[in-house]
């Protein structure tokens, strides 16, 4: 275990798009107030049960956090600061929208010092299909505004969209990547059940890439990305430089702990009963009567197996670069990974097992999941 972070989550969005399965609600006629005093109840409330310590990170994810002013990120602030402690240069993330990006400077001025803007497409077409409010030109105009904070940028696209070429996704990544950003979050569009565009699916409106133009995408994906010097450091993550990487997604990844705060936020936290997992209420309206009812907003927690834990740094750990360290593993397990299967996966090259790490080769990385699912088997 390393590292330990918050994740706060404001499920608010001024529309859904079509695309999302996330916990988001409309913003309309929905007053902020409940929900922030709810979150800073909610750390109190943590911070009364379980031993705290200063936070290296913090992430403000949505829904869409960026609707708040720079007030009121900065009560949420001061409140981690005041009851857990940030420690000196964390982390402080905001996922951010192009069409607020007028509220960048009040909110670094509040704290914020990353942003991470969804510009998800570079054709102002796409993004009318997608649902979105701004045009690429926005996106751009975002970009700067939130580099002109001296704040870090990333950016969130998401490619293999209905109709998108291979061609067409070149060239908005390479123009993407020319605007002063550090990171690159590269989604492969999925379509989730119960969305707009999964009904659209479902009625021929719109036809998905089958799955060997998914995989062209996600190599030319790749190819780009590292011949722009943004090399992939996990399935969907690419970064000029180390320094660049997302320190809070990386305690995701490498079996860190983080604090789930907010409507349906998960959280995962070390406690002398193990390694528990928790799940916020997802609907604002129970999570909120749940915080002034019992002072937390969890709706369940529980132990990890020493099997599901040992699944989880895996696939987590195989997504990554880095790797997923095998005897970690082998401890959570209590017994050992298949080197039968390690073998035969390294000489069909989908990884490599060396200093104690399975990492993903590029062929790998496509199968990742495929690749967990194989090595945890007993
Ligand atoms: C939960 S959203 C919050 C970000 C912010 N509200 C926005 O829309 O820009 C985080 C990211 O997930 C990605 N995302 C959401 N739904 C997706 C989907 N169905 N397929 C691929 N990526 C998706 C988008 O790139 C989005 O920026
Ligand atoms: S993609 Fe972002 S803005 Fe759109 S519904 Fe999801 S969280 Fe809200």
């Amino acid at each position: 275990m390393s590292g330990f972070g918050v994740y706060i989550h404001w499920p608010y969005c001024a529309a859904i798009c079509p695309y999302c399965d996330f916990n988001v609600y409309r913003a309309k006629d929905r007053d902020p107030e409940p929900l922030l005093e709810a979150l800073i109840a909610d750390l109190e409330g943590h911070a009364a049960r379980f031993p705290t310590s200063p936070a290296q990170t913090l992430f403000l994810g949505g829904g869409t956090p960026s609707l708040l002013n720079g007030r009121q990120i900065g009560r949420l602030l001061a409140a981690v600061e005041r009851i857990l402690g940030l420690t000196p240069g964390a982390e402080i993330t905001l996922e951010a929208n192009p069409e607020d990006r007028s509220r960048f400077a009040e909110q670094a001025a509040a704290g914020i010092n990353r942003f991470s803007i969804g510009a998800q497409a570079l054709d102002d077409a796409a993004l009318k299909a997608l649902g979105r409010f701004h045009a690429s030109a926005e996106a751009e105009a975002a970009v700067e505004a939130a580099a002109r904070t001296g704040g870090r940028v990333s950016l969130d696209l998401i490619y293999a969209r209905h109709g998108q070429s291979l061609s067409d996704w070149d060239k908005e990544l390479r123009r993407a990547l020319s605007w002063p950003v550090e990171h690159a979050s590269l989604y492969q569009l999925t379509v989730k059940a119960g969305t707009a565009f999964a009904r659209a699916q479902a009625r021929g409106v719109l036809a998905a890439p089958g799955p060997e133009l998914a995989s062209a995408f996600y190599e030319a994906t790749l190819m780009t990305t590292q011949a722009l010097g943004f090399p992939a450091y996990e399935v969907s993550n690419h970064a000029r430089n180390r320094a660049a990487w997302s320190a809070h997604n990386l305690l995701y990844w490498t079996g860190g702990q983080w604090l789930g705060l907010g409507p349906g936020a998960h959280g995962r936290l070390l406690t002398p009963k193990g390694l528990i997992a928790t799940e916020a209420h997802a609907r604002p309206e129970a999570y909120i009567r749940a915080v002034r009812e019992t002072g937390i907003g969890w709706d369940q927690s529980y132990c990890l197996t020493g099997e599901e834990a040992g699944d989880e740094r895996l696939l987590m750990g195989l997504r990554t670069v880095l790797g997923a360290p095998i005897a970690d593993i082998e401890a959570f397990w209590g017994r050992p990974m298949r080197r039968d299967r390690l073998a035969l996966l390294q000489s069909e090259g989908f990884l490599t097992a060396e200093d104690g790490f399975v990492r993903l080769t590029a062929k790998g990385l496509i199968v990742a999941d495929r690749i967990a699912l194989e090595l945890s088997t007993p």
